[in-house]
């Protein structure tokens, strides 16, 4: 089984939808400013046409000022009433009101500036002009052919206004033209702008979908990857853990066949040799064996020594006491035989008193449990007291081995280490569950608790 290569990923759509987003933020910008700027320019457009209207305006109220002044005096002059100098008199102050108003005025071209200045000059002149006729009472010059200096000088001040009128007439329609071509303009940029960002807007929308898409297709791969990877570890397991068990029972097997051997073979060779060594120094004369006597007993010594590390090889490979008389005898045998390590201290035991009905594989696993656990003890644990316990409860055995020495932390162990594992594995095989607890100085205590159902 090869795992697939690793999923292509794309950072695409990503950087897209960056440079989508970073676009219509510009476009939006450029949107802001165009209309701040339209806004603006529009304003000072209006304020132009406001001072041009004025400016038409006080040069109008200028000419019917300076006209009510000049009837005012012909009324005066034809009547003698001076009644009719009312207007006159007042018309002086608001003509030069009017004038001040329109000199403050801002006059951009220097012709214009020039016009006005000769209308000043024109209006002081019309002035001067009223007041010596009504000083003297007679209009100067009114007989002449060309109708005087009055007549005159009012006929220019008509073609000055006139011409300042023209001007201001011609300037308003240059800025209305320059306003509504602004407009055209602005409406222009305004669609563009729009018309792009709704675009941009529309394209981030497909962009935002599709990466959902995308992301869910992601999603769905990772997951059946997942799966895979996950079935694939779970049959790995269920492989290795077949295979340990197979190993465990191999084991099991063939050291009961190497203890049923040496039992049967070696055990009845060695008490033959003993029974006929012992056979022949009874039939030996007392002269003959007196010489004889010291090695013969070394002989019968050396049978009776390997007699009994026979027993012990066999003890050790096949626990004896199990299938003749139970769990609880053969793990009671298994703490006598085991002071721990150096230290004068001993297991202490608490076991029933009945011995539970046990399935011969079951019962082995257990003592197999309890032997590598007190190994360890006597190995590691540096301990001065443990205690070897079996419980029998309503639905579970627990099986549990503590002790008072040095511990250890079961989350950093090496990998080489295979008698805790072997326990985990036996644990396993019976369908229970083991607890390891420990910690450097705090002891440690071992308990497999293996359900009653199986039995
Ligand atoms: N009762 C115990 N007290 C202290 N340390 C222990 C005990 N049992 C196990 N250990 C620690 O856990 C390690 C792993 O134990 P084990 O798997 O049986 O391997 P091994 O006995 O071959 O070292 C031991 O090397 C030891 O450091
Ligand atoms: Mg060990």
């Amino acid at each position: 089984m090869s795992l697939k290569p690793a999923l292509p990923l794309r950072p695409r759509p990503a950087r897209a939808l960056l440079a989508l987003l970073a676009v219509s933020l510009v476009l939006g910008l450029a949107w802001l400013a165009s209309s701040q700027w339209q806004s603006s320019s529009s304003r000072s457009a209006l304020e132009r046409l406001r001072a041009d209207a004025n400016r038409l305006h006080h040069l109008d109220a200028l000419l019917l000022q300076l006209l009510d002044a000049e009837s005012s005096v012909r009324g005066y002059l034809l009547s003698g009433n001076p009644v009719y100098l009312g207007p006159y008199q007042d018309g002086g102050l608001r003509v030069a009101e009017t004038l001040a108003t329109l000199r403050a005025d801002d006059w951009r071209d220097a012709a214009q500036r020039a016009k006005l200045a000769e209308l000043a000059q024109r209006v002081d002149r019309k002035l001067a002009v009223l007041a010596s006729a009504v000083q003297t009472g007679v209009s100067p010059g009114i007989d002449a052919p060309e109708g005087g200096p009055g007549k005159q000088t009012m006929d220019d001040i008509r073609r000055i206004i006139g011409e300042l009128r023209g001007d201001t007439l011609a300037e308003i329609d240059q800025s209305l033209i320059a306003s509504f071509a602004r407009f055209g303009n602005a409406r222009e940029l305004n669609l563009l702008l729009g018309a792009g960002i709704l675009v941009l807007l529309l394209a981030l929308v497909v962009a935002l979908y599709r990466q959902g898409l995308l992301r869910e297709k992601l999603a769905a791969m990772l997951h059946s990857e997942n799966e895979r990877l996950q079935a694939e570890v779970e049959q790995r397991t269920t492989e290795l853990s077949s295979l340990a068990t197979y190993l465990t029972n191999a084991r099991e097997q063939e050291q009961a066949r190497l203890a049923r051997e040496l039992h049967d073979e070696l055990g009845a060779l060695m008490t033959a040799a003993k029974l006929d060594a012992g056979w022949i120094a009874r039939k030996l004369p007392a002269d003959v064996m007196a010489p004889l006597r010291e090695r013969f007993d070394r002989l019968l010594d050396t049978l009776n020594q390997g007699i009994a590390i026979k027993r012990k090889v066999v003890n050790d490979l096949r626990p004896p006491l199990l299938a003749d008389l139970g769990l609880v005898e053969a793990l009671r045998s298994l703490a006598d035989s085991a002071a721990i390590g150096d230290r004068e201290g001993r297991i202490e035991l608490e076991l029933p008193e009945e011995a539970p009905d046990l399935p011969p594989d079951t019962a082995l696993a257990l003592f197999r449990i309890a032997q590598e656990a007190l190994t360890n003890v006597r190995r590691h644990a540096k301990a001065t007291h443990a205690t070897l316990a079996l419980r029998v409860e309503p639905g579970a055995l627990v099986l549990r081995i503590a002790d008072n020495g040095i511990g250890f932390d079961p989350a950093r162990l090496g990998r080489a280490r295979h008698g805790l594992a072997g326990i985990a594995h036996r644990v396993q095989m019976l369908s229970g569950r083991l607890q390891v607890t420990s910690a450097p100085g705090k002891g440690t205590v071992i308990e497999a608790r293996i359900p009653r159902t199986r039995t």
